[in-house]
């Protein structure tokens, strides 16, 4: 029985006095039955850690540097990360893909570069639109974890995946929860020939979860539960969509 996750990415988004409302209502709002994170810009890592230190609520970053150390200005390693306590760091979002270019081989060293500090990578995969309606979903979801996969190969079993079609990001269209199910089931089929472990691992949705979604959603045999944008930075609604996931 996999217990499920629930990851709030805030993306570009906080500021000192919302994220310290944001954080304590999150505090306020236990016990979850789910495992709940943030991940939050950079800056405000330390502070959150502060704040959430001693909560069994997690925290983590949204990106990681494939370097271990040097001069690779604005970069932020694995071993900083694992210095402000983050459990989790997202890698591959489809943002970093599409604006900073990141490769599926980038993706695959920043996961590895994530583990060898004890932080586990939250690695993102999803399809286009265009992508979906050619047919290709299955096809980019399976070339794009494989990366990490082949990169990772005895320790793939330590990752988390998240599907988040690109065109339910941010857009208010979820995938139904059949789409993402069918999407799913075929990342932990190709997740358990890889490591015999598929069955333990967690596969989350992401792509307009919202509180009144989000049990559907999650109600499916192989989501695990979330990766939330938007509605993880409204504490009323990021808390519904917590005990949602039950
Ligand atoms: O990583 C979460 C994400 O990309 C989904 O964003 O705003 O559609 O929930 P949103």
């Amino acid at each position: 029985m996999r217990r499920k996750l629930v990851v709030g990415n805030w993306k570009m988004h906080g500021s000192r006095p919302a994220n310290a409302e944001l954080l304590a209502a999150l505090i306020a709002g236990r016990p979850y039955a789910a495992d709940v994170a943030v991940c939050v810009p950079n800056v405000f890592l330390s502070e959150t850690a502060a704040t959430l230190a001693g909560s069994e609520l997690r925290w983590g970053a949204q990106d990681v540097s494939e370097h271990e150390q040097g001069a690779y200005t604005g970069e932020v390693s694995a071993a900083m990360l694992a210095e402000c306590g983050c459990r989790y760091a997202i890698v591959g979002h489809s943002e970093r893909r599409a604006y900073h270019a990141e490769s599926d081989a980038v993706v695959a060293r920043k996961a590895q570069a994530a583990l060898a500090r004890g932080v586990t990578p939250i690695v993102c995969v999803g399809e286009t639109l265009e992508q979906r309606d050619a047919g290709e979903t299955e096809a980019v979801v399976k070339r794009q974890l494989s990366a990490v996969i082949h990169q990772l190969a005895h320790c793939a079993s330590e990752i988390v995946v998240a599907y988040e079609p690109v065109w339910a990001i941010g857009t208010g269209r979820t995938a139904t929860p059949e789409q993402a199910q069918a999407v799913h089931a075929v990342l932990r089929a190709q997740l358990h020939a890889a490591t015999g472990r598929g069955h333990t691992m967690r596969i989350l949705y992401g792509g307009s979860v919202k509180a009144d979604n989000a049990a559907t959603l999650f109600a499916q045999p192989d989501i695990d539960g979330g990766l939330i944008g938007g509605a993880s930075l409204k504490a009323a609604d990021f808390i519904a969509i917590c005990r949602a996931a039950a």
